[in-house]
């Protein structure tokens, strides 16, 4: 692949390959490899063009880490404001050579789109309600630590599964992977006709949870729910929010996820979000750098392989 777009275009083999690099690129103590020549020479630029903490830092955090020069767009700060189009900006930075285009747009749809105009690797760090391919690679990576494969687990994902990109991209990936996935969440967060996706679809925590080996939580997504019913955040905690009680209907052994940012005391208990024997939350952040190191790795092979068929010289 020239482009980490999305996980619809992964093919299993390929998800494994991620994941089995970026477990060389942190040990089974969690301890990161934090010099490599990988990307050196190489120009990475990562565009955000809405918030990020993790996704954005920790890009940065993998490309420093492989000897990549990175530059971060202050999207805030570019002539964006001033009415330059997203692409007339992508042609802009394309005509400085960059290597690796990392972009974040609130827009689904966008970074595809984006990706047919610049001649680099261009990596989704989100678009929309559409996908966030690393964002679910580096949930299989903890699921696969956690619990030593990644087939054949029963996965609940939790709560605003309708603006959810990462729920989208994580269905994609953890029914390639042939698991068995649960959706539970309000009816008027739940996408139509989801259920042809080979899911299993509740509106009660307690029923949905049942005998599960992990349970993904979502965040409510207010800022996508332009005009739409909007639940208030006690009566949706009441119903949807895990804590302990809900928790004890999933397995004794069963993971708790969130892939962040999370509003504690809505869609999940803040004691429970920080106890180390059930919450894997901080080591999918830990997990994000790893995969994201791959994923460039990866693309930057292809990039250079490319680049020598074409006779450019590397
Ligand atoms: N999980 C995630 O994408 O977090 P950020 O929005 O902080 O990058």
């Amino acid at each position: 692949h020239r482009h980490l777009l999305g996980i619809e275009h992964l093919k299993p083999h390929e998800i494994t390959a991620i994941l089995d690099l970026a477990d060389q690129y942190v040990d089974l103590n969690r301890r990161q490899v934090k010099h490599s020549d990988a990307l050196a020479g190489l120009t990475q630029i990562n565009m955000f063009f809405e918030n990020s903490t993790r996704t954005q830092a920790s890009f940065e955090i993998a490309g420093k880490r492989l000897g990549a020069d990175v530059m971060n767009m202050a999207m805030q700060a570019s002539s964006i404001k001033k009415g330059e189009t997203l692409i007339d900006t992508a042609l802009t930075l394309n005509a400085m050579h960059p290597d690796l285009l990392v972009v974040r747009h609130p827009h689904s749809g966008a970074v595809d789109l984006l990706a047919q105009k610049v001649n680099c690797a261009v990596l989704n760090a989100g678009d929309g309600t559409h996908e966030h391919p690393t964002q679910a690679l580096l949930d299989a990576l903890t699921i696969r630590r956690a619990k030593g494969r990644l087939h054949r687990l029963s996965i609940a994902i939790c709560g605003d599964i309708a603006h959810s990109r990462v729920a989208r991209s994580n269905i994609m990936l953890l029914g390639k992977m042939e698991n068995r996935i649960r959706l539970i969440g309000p009816p008027t967060l739940m996408p139509a006709g989801i259920a042809e996706f080979g899911v299993e679809v509740f509106d009660d925590m307690r029923e949905g949870l049942k005998d599960v080996d992990v349970v993904m939580m979502l965040r409510l997504q207010k800022e996508r729910m332009d005009g739409g019913f909007i639940p208030s955040s006690r009566e949706y905690y009441h119903r949807f929010g895990l804590d302990a009680d809900k928790l004890s209907h999933a397995k004794e052994d069963a993971i708790v996820m969130h892939p962040g940012p999370m509003n504690r005391g809505v869609e999940i208990d803040g004691t429970l979000a920080d106890d180390i024997n059930r919450s894997v939350i901080q080591e999918q952040v830990e997990m994000g750098v790893a995969v994201r190191m791959a994923a460039m790795d990866l693309l930057a092979r292809n990039l250079r392989a490319r680049d020598r068929q074409e006779g450019v010289m590397v």
